[in-house]
């Protein structure tokens, strides 16, 4: 009888899909440590990774069998995909059903930021709530305002279509844009919010001279990767009140967040919340389930990434 391959898993994504989806068709192995990695893969035919975790050419070489690398996320930054191409490895990962979740999650951002909810909030839990005034954490409404959206890809239209729900306006900055038109609609955009994915010419896109065209009454929305930002220019802006307020779901050295960005009122900090509801983390670990065991069956699944 032919061996079922040995899918690698650096964590237990959704135990009870593993259970449902992989184990009948594959030996799982989910190792406790990154550092027992390179040793798990010597005989392994698939591997399941986070997006936090990296999968550089020197990984890949001490995986002679490996034939696919799943991303349980729809953003694969973290993979060399070339070097997965060179060495015949397919890459797939969780494109389509995160969609909604990270649009719902921009548009909380926004409104969080707008309306400067955590203030608020600590405010409340803090016992500093002494009544209504008129003038109490004023924040920003949102209908008939400007947004530019960076990106056209299905998350970006997504959170175009949430955000014209409010009454926002929509524009777009796209690879098309001239830098004289992208300086001029930055200087419009009174919400702005990156749906690009991260790679080196998009790396710090949002940088000191961008952050500068902005008008003071900006809000910067970023639910895509953290370097797409320029952090350190960021936090100066908003502590000069160069702009209103941003909303970050990502950081530049994420799981890290700079001490001055956490004492600033004017930002919303989350810790990676994009696409964390439960009906989303489940379609992911399916899809990136399906598209593994595809690729080991012999098969091109739609959500690759690359051909070889
Ligand atoms: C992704 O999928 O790329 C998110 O950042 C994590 O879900």
């Amino acid at each position: 009888m032919r061996q079922l391959p040995l899918v690698v898993l650096t964590q237990a994504f959704h135990p009870e899909v593993i259970d449902q989806d992989l184990r009948p068709r594959a030996r799982v192995r989910i190792i406790r440590h990154l550092r027992e990695l390179p040793a798990a893969l010597r005989h392994a035919d698939g591997l399941i990774t986070r997006f936090s975790e990296p999968v550089p050419e020197a990984l890949l070489a001490q995986a002679p069998r490996l034939k696919v690398v799943g991303n349980y996320a729809v953003g694969y930054n973290n993979i060399d995909v070339e070097a997965c191409t060179r060495r015949r490895i397919i890459v797939v990962n969780t494109p389509r059903v995160l969609t909604r979740a990270t649009a719902e999650l921009a548009l909380a951002l926004l409104l969080a930021a707008a309306r400067r909810i955590p203030e608020g909030e600590s405010l409340c839990r803090k016992g500093r709530f002494k009544g209504w005034a008129s003038d109490l954490l004023l924040g920003l409404e949102l209908r008939g305002r400007q947004a530019v959206l960076v990106g056209q890809g299905r998350i970006g239209r997504e959170t175009a279509r949430l955000f014209r729900g409010i009454g926002l306006k929509v524009d777009w900055i796209t690879r098309q844009d001239s830098a004289a038109s992208i300086q001029a609609k930055l200087s419009q955009a009174q919400v702005l919010s990156l749906h690009f994915s991260l790679n080196p010419s998009t790396s710090h896109w949002l940088d000191e001279r961008k952050l500068g065209f902005l008008p003071r009454d900006a809000i910067v929305i970023n639910t895509t990767r953290g370097p797409a930002i320029d952090e350190k220019a960021l936090i100066r802006a908003l502590q000069r009140r160069r702009i209103f307020a941003a909303g970050l779901d990502v950081y530049e050295r994420e799981p890290d967040i700079p001490a001055a960005l956490r004492k600033l009122p004017n930002v919303v900090l989350l810790p990676h919340l994009g696409s964390a509801t439960r009906e989303t983390r489940e379609a992911m670990a399916r899809l990136v389930i399906s598209g593994v065991l595809g690729v080991l069956g012999g098969k091109h699944p739609w959500n690759a990434v690359n051909q070889i």
